[in-house]
């Protein structure tokens, strides 16, 4: 068969976006950003002036999910990224950006998807796991030089919270599945992080 679906895993600011588009462009994939689906969520929310908390609310904004808010600059922030991370431990979010992540990785030809379940819930049977993974430090170093935040400390105990709330939740945790391969990016830079993706990928092709 000639569909290449390719599942990319990890915690917040991995890499896993910069090498699941890196991929997507070497195979002539479309690529979903998973990610920005529950940012998107947490956004309405917040703009609703509710809580993220809030399960039945936060569901509804899910099952009405407002496109134009995948472009809005806010989804970047990190007050969007917190949100995005408590909504996104509600079953009824998740189930309702179910259908559409599936729809996208079945679509013909295949696709590149990154998040936190994509290879254990969404493409369960996907060609190709990567769980990216890279130490804390480096994952807050990394973050705090694509943000105005020029606290350190605050950036890293951002991420230890929402990866502690995104592998403590019981609805799909972060985890690698067990046909995942590793790729842990802490000692590697950009290019040399994307290579070995490349590798691993068109090995188990
Ligand atoms: O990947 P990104 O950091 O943009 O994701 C924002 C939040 O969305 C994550 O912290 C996580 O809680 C949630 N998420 C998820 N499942 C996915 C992708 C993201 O729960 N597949």
């Amino acid at each position: 068969r000639f569909d290449i679906v390719i599942a990319v895993d990890g915690p917040a600011a991995s890499g896993k976006g910069t090498i699941a588009r890196a991929l997507a462009a070497h195979f002539g994939l479309p690529h979903m950003d998973t990610g920005s689906l529950y940012r998107a969520v947490g956004l309405a929310v917040l703009r609703a002036g509710g809580d993220p908390a809030d399960a039945p609310l936060a569901a509804g904004c899910a099952r009405a999910l407002d496109l134009s808010l995948l472009d809005d600059p806010a989804l970047r922030e990190s007050a969007t990224a917190r949100a995005a991370s408590v909504v996104s431990a509600h079953p009824d979010v998740r189930a309702a950006l179910l259908d559409r992540q599936r729809a996208f990785a079945r679509q013909p030809g295949g696709a590149v998807l990154d998040g936190r379940d994509i290879g254990t819930v969404i493409a369960p049977d996907a060609d190709i796991k990567i769980f990216v993974t890279a130490n804390l430090d480096v994952r807050a170093r990394r973050r705090q030089a694509e943000t105005p935040e020029r606290d350190l400390a605050l950036v890293r105990a951002n991420l230890a919270e929402r990866d502690a709330r995104d592998s403590g939740r019981d609805a799909a945790p972060l985890r690698q599945a067990e046909d995942a391969i590793l790729l842990d990016t802490s000692e590697m830079d950009r290019e040399t992080a994307i290579a070995r993706a490349f590798a691993l990928a068109e090995a188990r092709l």
